[in-house]
Protein backbone atom coordinates (compact mmCIF):
# COMPACT_ATOMS: atom_id res chain seq x y z
CA UNK A 1 0.00 0.00 0.00
CA UNK A 2 1.39 3.25 -1.28
CA UNK A 3 1.67 5.02 2.35
CA UNK A 4 2.33 9.27 2.85
CA UNK A 5 0.18 10.11 0.20
CA UNK A 6 -0.31 14.02 0.46
CA UNK A 7 0.82 14.22 3.75
CA UNK A 8 4.52 16.32 4.80
CA UNK A 9 7.17 13.83 5.73
CA UNK A 10 9.86 16.37 5.84
CA UNK A 11 7.39 17.71 8.29
CA UNK A 12 7.00 14.68 10.20
CA UNK A 13 7.26 11.12 9.39
CA UNK A 14 4.25 9.05 10.75
CA UNK A 15 4.80 6.35 13.19
CA UNK A 16 3.31 2.72 13.66
CA UNK A 17 0.80 3.51 9.98
CA UNK A 18 -0.37 0.97 9.12
CA UNK A 19 -0.37 -0.86 12.83
CA UNK A 20 -2.51 2.44 13.49
CA UNK A 21 -4.80 1.85 10.66
CA UNK A 22 -5.16 -1.57 10.89
CA UNK A 23 -6.40 -0.60 14.65
CA UNK A 24 -8.58 1.63 13.88
CA UNK A 25 -10.58 -1.02 11.70
CA UNK A 26 -11.70 1.90 9.15
CA UNK A 27 -15.42 1.81 7.78
CA UNK A 28 -15.25 3.71 4.59
CA UNK A 29 -18.03 6.17 5.79
CA UNK A 30 -17.24 6.85 8.75
CA UNK A 31 -16.51 9.80 10.91
CA UNK A 32 -12.97 10.01 12.54
CA UNK A 33 -10.85 12.42 14.35
CA UNK A 34 -7.05 13.20 14.22
CA UNK A 35 -5.97 14.55 16.90
CA UNK A 36 -2.85 15.53 16.55
CA UNK A 37 -2.51 16.48 12.55
CA UNK A 38 0.74 17.38 12.36
CA UNK A 39 2.82 16.64 9.10
CA UNK A 40 -0.60 14.91 8.67
CA UNK A 41 0.49 11.52 8.27
CA UNK A 42 -1.85 9.67 9.48
CA UNK A 43 -4.45 11.61 8.25
CA UNK A 44 -3.70 11.12 5.29
CA UNK A 45 -4.11 7.53 5.44
CA UNK A 46 -7.34 7.72 7.15
CA UNK A 47 -8.63 9.63 4.23
CA UNK A 48 -7.27 7.07 1.86
CA UNK A 49 -9.30 4.59 3.57
CA UNK A 50 -12.39 6.76 3.28
CA UNK A 51 -14.94 6.91 -0.06
CA UNK A 52 -16.99 10.03 -0.64
CA UNK A 53 -19.49 9.46 2.82
CA UNK A 54 -16.30 9.61 5.17
CA UNK A 55 -15.43 12.64 7.21
CA UNK A 56 -11.86 13.30 9.02
CA UNK A 57 -11.45 16.20 11.48
CA UNK A 58 -8.20 16.97 12.24
CA UNK A 59 -7.02 18.43 15.44
CA UNK A 60 -3.67 20.44 15.90
CA UNK A 61 -2.69 23.34 18.56
CA UNK A 62 0.16 24.65 16.76
CA UNK A 63 -0.49 26.84 14.49
CA UNK A 64 2.32 25.43 11.90
CA UNK A 65 0.31 22.34 11.59
CA UNK A 66 -2.22 24.12 10.15
CA UNK A 67 -0.09 24.90 6.62
CA UNK A 68 -0.74 21.26 6.16
CA UNK A 69 -3.71 21.18 5.85
CA UNK A 70 -5.13 18.48 3.32
CA UNK A 71 -7.16 19.95 0.36
CA UNK A 72 -9.72 17.21 0.55
CA UNK A 73 -13.41 18.29 0.67
CA UNK A 74 -14.09 15.46 3.67
CA UNK A 75 -11.34 16.70 5.81
CA UNK A 76 -11.82 19.92 8.02
CA UNK A 77 -8.95 21.17 10.38
CA UNK A 78 -9.74 22.23 13.60
CA UNK A 79 -6.89 24.31 15.40
CA UNK A 80 -7.27 23.81 18.68
CA UNK A 81 -6.41 21.77 21.99
CA UNK A 82 -7.67 18.27 21.63
CA UNK A 83 -8.63 18.48 25.11
CA UNK A 84 -11.83 20.53 23.78
CA UNK A 85 -12.80 17.29 21.57
CA UNK A 86 -15.82 17.16 21.89
CA UNK A 87 -17.18 21.13 22.13
CA UNK A 88 -15.39 21.77 18.76
CA UNK A 89 -16.86 18.87 16.94
CA UNK A 90 -20.26 19.39 18.45
CA UNK A 91 -19.83 23.41 16.59
CA UNK A 92 -19.11 21.09 13.57
CA UNK A 93 -22.41 19.37 14.23
CA UNK A 94 -20.70 15.71 15.07
CA UNK A 95 -21.97 13.81 18.49
CA UNK A 96 -20.79 10.59 17.62
CA UNK A 97 -17.77 9.16 15.58
CA UNK A 98 -16.55 6.05 14.65
CA UNK A 99 -12.58 6.14 14.94
CA UNK A 100 -9.86 8.54 17.78
CA UNK A 101 -6.22 8.32 16.76
CA UNK A 102 -3.81 10.32 18.96
CA UNK A 103 -0.39 10.61 18.09
CA UNK A 104 0.84 12.62 21.24
CA UNK A 105 3.68 14.38 21.71
CA UNK A 106 5.62 16.81 19.71
CA UNK A 107 6.18 16.61 15.94
CA UNK A 108 9.78 16.33 14.14
CA UNK A 109 9.01 19.47 12.67
CA UNK A 110 8.54 21.76 16.31
CA UNK A 111 11.83 19.87 17.75
CA UNK A 112 13.77 20.58 14.59
CA UNK A 113 13.13 24.56 14.20
CA UNK A 114 15.29 26.20 16.81
CA UNK A 115 13.42 29.06 17.48
CA UNK A 116 10.54 26.71 19.04
CA UNK A 117 12.95 26.10 22.02
CA UNK A 118 12.18 22.30 22.20
CA UNK A 119 15.58 21.05 21.25
CA UNK A 120 18.76 21.30 23.56
CA UNK A 121 21.12 21.53 20.84
CA UNK A 122 19.83 25.29 19.32
CA UNK A 123 20.11 28.64 21.28
CA UNK A 124 16.99 29.53 21.42
CA UNK A 125 14.41 31.48 24.09
CA UNK A 126 13.24 28.86 26.28
CA UNK A 127 9.49 28.76 24.85
CA UNK A 128 8.55 25.11 24.21
CA UNK A 129 4.74 26.11 23.37
CA UNK A 130 2.89 23.78 21.05
CA UNK A 131 0.17 27.05 20.98
CA UNK A 132 1.77 30.32 20.92
CA UNK A 133 -2.03 31.60 22.18
CA UNK A 134 -1.02 30.46 25.27
CA UNK A 135 0.89 32.51 27.75
CA UNK A 136 2.67 30.27 29.86
CA UNK A 137 6.11 28.96 28.45
CA UNK A 138 8.99 26.89 30.28
CA UNK A 139 10.85 30.60 30.88
CA UNK A 140 8.10 31.00 33.47
CA UNK A 141 7.98 27.91 34.63
CA UNK A 142 11.88 27.86 35.30
CA UNK A 143 11.84 31.53 36.93
CA UNK A 144 8.17 31.28 39.09
CA UNK A 145 7.61 27.59 39.73
CA UNK A 146 8.36 26.62 43.53
CA UNK A 147 11.17 23.66 44.41
CA UNK A 148 8.46 21.20 45.02
CA UNK A 149 6.40 21.69 42.20
CA UNK A 150 9.73 21.82 40.13
CA UNK A 151 10.74 18.80 41.61
CA UNK A 152 7.77 16.78 41.01
CA UNK A 153 8.02 18.26 37.23
CA UNK A 154 11.33 16.74 37.06
CA UNK A 155 10.59 13.69 38.44
CA UNK A 156 7.79 13.18 36.77
CA UNK A 157 7.81 14.06 33.56
CA UNK A 158 11.55 13.54 33.35
CA UNK A 159 12.29 11.06 35.51
CA UNK A 160 15.47 12.84 35.98
CA UNK A 161 17.53 11.20 38.94
CA UNK A 162 18.68 14.03 40.86
CA UNK A 163 15.18 15.80 40.24
CA UNK A 164 15.62 17.45 44.20
CA UNK A 165 18.79 18.95 43.93
CA UNK A 166 17.87 20.26 40.31
CA UNK A 167 14.86 21.90 41.72
CA UNK A 168 16.93 23.54 44.60
CA UNK A 169 19.51 24.46 42.39
CA UNK A 170 17.55 26.45 40.15
CA UNK A 171 15.59 28.30 42.70
CA UNK A 172 18.74 29.27 43.80
CA UNK A 173 20.55 30.32 40.24
CA UNK A 174 17.40 32.22 39.36
CA UNK A 175 17.88 34.64 42.57
CA UNK A 176 21.18 35.57 40.97
CA UNK A 177 20.11 35.47 37.21
CA UNK A 178 16.63 34.54 36.00
CA UNK A 179 16.97 32.26 33.23
CA UNK A 180 16.28 33.58 29.45
CA UNK A 181 17.68 30.80 27.42
CA UNK A 182 18.67 27.08 26.41
CA UNK A 183 22.15 27.57 26.60
CA UNK A 184 22.31 29.88 29.56
CA UNK A 185 20.37 27.57 31.09
CA UNK A 186 22.64 24.69 29.89
CA UNK A 187 25.26 26.45 31.55
CA UNK A 188 23.95 27.48 34.87
CA UNK A 189 22.90 24.03 35.76
CA UNK A 190 26.18 21.68 33.81
CA UNK A 191 27.62 20.87 37.15
CA UNK A 192 24.38 18.90 38.29
CA UNK A 193 24.58 17.04 35.47
CA UNK A 194 24.49 12.80 35.85
CA UNK A 195 25.61 10.66 33.59
CA UNK A 196 25.40 11.80 30.00
CA UNK A 197 24.88 15.05 29.56
CA UNK A 198 22.95 14.96 26.44
CA UNK A 199 20.67 11.99 28.00
CA UNK A 200 20.48 14.54 31.21
CA UNK A 201 19.22 17.39 29.63
CA UNK A 202 17.21 15.36 27.36
CA UNK A 203 15.02 14.24 30.14
CA UNK A 204 15.18 17.99 32.03
CA UNK A 205 13.53 19.21 28.61
CA UNK A 206 11.45 16.64 27.74
CA UNK A 207 9.86 17.44 31.68
CA UNK A 208 9.70 21.46 30.52
CA UNK A 209 7.68 20.09 27.60
CA UNK A 210 5.19 18.29 28.81
CA UNK A 211 4.28 20.78 31.97
CA UNK A 212 4.47 23.79 29.62
CA UNK A 213 1.71 22.44 27.07
CA UNK A 214 0.05 19.93 30.14
CA UNK A 215 0.58 16.77 28.34
CA UNK A 216 -0.96 14.72 30.62
CA UNK A 217 -4.28 16.73 31.33
CA UNK A 218 -4.59 16.92 27.74
CA UNK A 219 -4.71 13.10 27.55
CA UNK A 220 -6.64 12.74 30.48
CA UNK A 221 -9.33 14.97 29.42
CA UNK A 222 -9.71 13.45 25.63
CA UNK A 223 -10.04 9.68 27.14
CA UNK A 224 -12.37 10.81 29.79
CA UNK A 225 -14.24 12.25 26.52
CA UNK A 226 -13.80 9.54 24.19
CA UNK A 227 -16.54 6.94 25.70
CA UNK A 228 -19.42 9.21 25.03
CA UNK A 229 -17.90 10.47 21.80
CA UNK A 230 -17.45 6.50 20.27
CA UNK A 231 -20.05 4.63 18.69
CA UNK A 232 -20.64 1.05 20.01
CA UNK A 233 -17.95 -0.78 18.21
CA UNK A 234 -15.86 2.57 17.26
CA UNK A 235 -11.93 2.20 17.95
CA UNK A 236 -9.68 4.49 19.69
CA UNK A 237 -5.84 3.90 19.07
CA UNK A 238 -3.32 5.85 21.23
CA UNK A 239 0.49 6.73 20.17
CA UNK A 240 2.33 7.65 23.38
CA UNK A 241 5.89 7.89 23.62
CA UNK A 242 6.63 8.17 27.75
CA UNK A 243 5.86 5.54 30.47
CA UNK A 244 3.32 7.99 32.24
CA UNK A 245 1.21 8.20 29.34
CA UNK A 246 1.30 4.62 28.02
CA UNK A 247 0.44 3.82 31.89
CA UNK A 248 -2.77 6.39 32.04
CA UNK A 249 -4.14 5.04 28.41
CA UNK A 250 -3.54 1.03 29.21
CA UNK A 251 -5.37 1.84 33.00
CA UNK A 252 -8.26 3.75 30.98
CA UNK A 253 -8.43 1.02 28.34
CA UNK A 254 -9.17 -1.98 30.73
CA UNK A 255 -11.14 -0.01 33.60
CA UNK A 256 -12.82 3.09 32.18
CA UNK A 257 -10.91 4.68 34.83
CA UNK A 258 -7.53 6.25 36.13
CA UNK A 259 -7.04 4.88 39.40
CA UNK A 260 -4.49 1.79 39.94
CA UNK A 261 -7.45 -0.70 42.27
CA UNK A 262 -10.13 -1.90 40.22
CA UNK A 263 -12.37 -1.21 43.16
CA UNK A 264 -14.36 1.68 42.40
CA UNK A 265 -16.62 1.08 45.73
CA UNK A 266 -15.58 0.66 49.11
CA UNK A 267 -18.86 -0.49 50.83
CA UNK A 268 -19.08 -3.63 48.11
CA UNK A 269 -21.02 -2.72 45.11
CA UNK A 270 -19.91 -3.84 41.61
CA UNK A 271 -17.59 -1.64 39.45
CA UNK A 272 -19.39 -0.21 36.61
CA UNK A 273 -18.63 -1.92 33.21
CA UNK A 274 -15.81 -0.61 31.96
CA UNK A 275 -16.47 1.44 28.56
CA UNK A 276 -14.01 -0.34 26.52
CA UNK A 277 -12.54 -3.92 25.71
CA UNK A 278 -8.89 -3.32 25.30
CA UNK A 279 -7.66 -5.17 21.97
CA UNK A 280 -3.93 -4.60 22.93
CA UNK A 281 -2.52 -6.76 26.22
CA UNK A 282 1.10 -5.26 25.46
CA UNK A 283 1.56 -2.66 23.61
CA UNK A 284 2.37 -2.58 19.71
CA UNK A 285 5.95 -1.42 19.02
CA UNK A 286 7.66 -0.33 15.71
CA UNK A 287 9.21 -2.86 13.93
CA UNK A 288 13.05 -3.28 13.20
CA UNK A 289 12.51 -1.84 9.67
CA UNK A 290 10.58 1.07 10.86
CA UNK A 291 13.28 1.84 13.48
CA UNK A 292 15.76 1.62 10.92
CA UNK A 293 14.11 3.88 8.93
CA UNK A 294 13.19 6.22 11.50
CA UNK A 295 14.73 6.01 14.72
CA UNK A 296 12.72 8.73 16.71
CA UNK A 297 10.08 6.16 16.51
CA UNK A 298 11.50 4.33 18.99
CA UNK A 299 9.91 4.71 22.14
CA UNK A 300 6.68 4.72 20.67
CA UNK A 301 3.96 2.64 22.06
CA UNK A 302 0.43 1.88 20.30
CA UNK A 303 -2.63 0.62 22.24
CA UNK A 304 -5.83 0.36 20.97
CA UNK A 305 -9.14 -0.36 22.49
CA UNK A 306 -13.23 -0.69 21.08
CA UNK A 307 -16.29 0.95 22.58
CA UNK A 308 -18.57 -1.62 24.03
C1 LIG B 1 3.72 13.48 17.02
S1 LIG B 1 2.97 14.83 16.18
C2 LIG B 1 1.77 14.05 15.17
C3 LIG B 1 2.24 13.72 13.81
C4 LIG B 1 1.19 13.22 12.87
N1 LIG B 1 0.56 12.01 13.35
C5 LIG B 1 1.77 13.00 11.48
O1 LIG B 1 1.60 11.91 10.94
O2 LIG B 1 2.38 13.91 10.95
C6 LIG B 1 1.98 15.55 17.39
C7 LIG B 1 1.20 16.76 16.91
O3 LIG B 1 0.11 16.94 17.78
C8 LIG B 1 0.01 18.26 18.21
N2 LIG B 1 -0.50 18.21 19.57
C9 LIG B 1 0.09 17.66 20.66
N3 LIG B 1 -0.71 17.78 21.72
C10 LIG B 1 -1.84 18.39 21.30
C11 LIG B 1 -3.06 18.77 21.94
N4 LIG B 1 -3.26 18.56 23.23
N5 LIG B 1 -4.01 19.35 21.18
C12 LIG B 1 -3.82 19.56 19.85
N6 LIG B 1 -2.70 19.25 19.20
C13 LIG B 1 -1.72 18.65 19.92
C14 LIG B 1 1.40 18.83 18.10
O4 LIG B 1 1.34 20.22 17.85
C15 LIG B 1 1.98 18.06 16.91
O5 LIG B 1 1.82 18.74 15.71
Amino acid sequence: MNYMRDSNPAYHIPVLLSEAMDGLNIRASGVFVDCTFGGGGHSAEILAHLNQDGRLYGFDQDADAKRNSLRDERFVFIPHNFRHLQRFLRLHGVTEVDGILADLGVSSHQFDEPARGFSTRSEASLDMRMDKRQSLTAETILNTYGEQKLQEMFSEYGEVTNAKTLAKAVVALRNKTPFRTVNGFKQAIADLVKGNPNRYFAQVFQALRIEVNDETGALHDLLVQAPALLKTGGRIAIISFHSLEDRMVKQFFRSGHFEESDEQDPFGSSPSQPPFRSLTKKPVTPSEKELSQNPRARSAKLRIAEKI
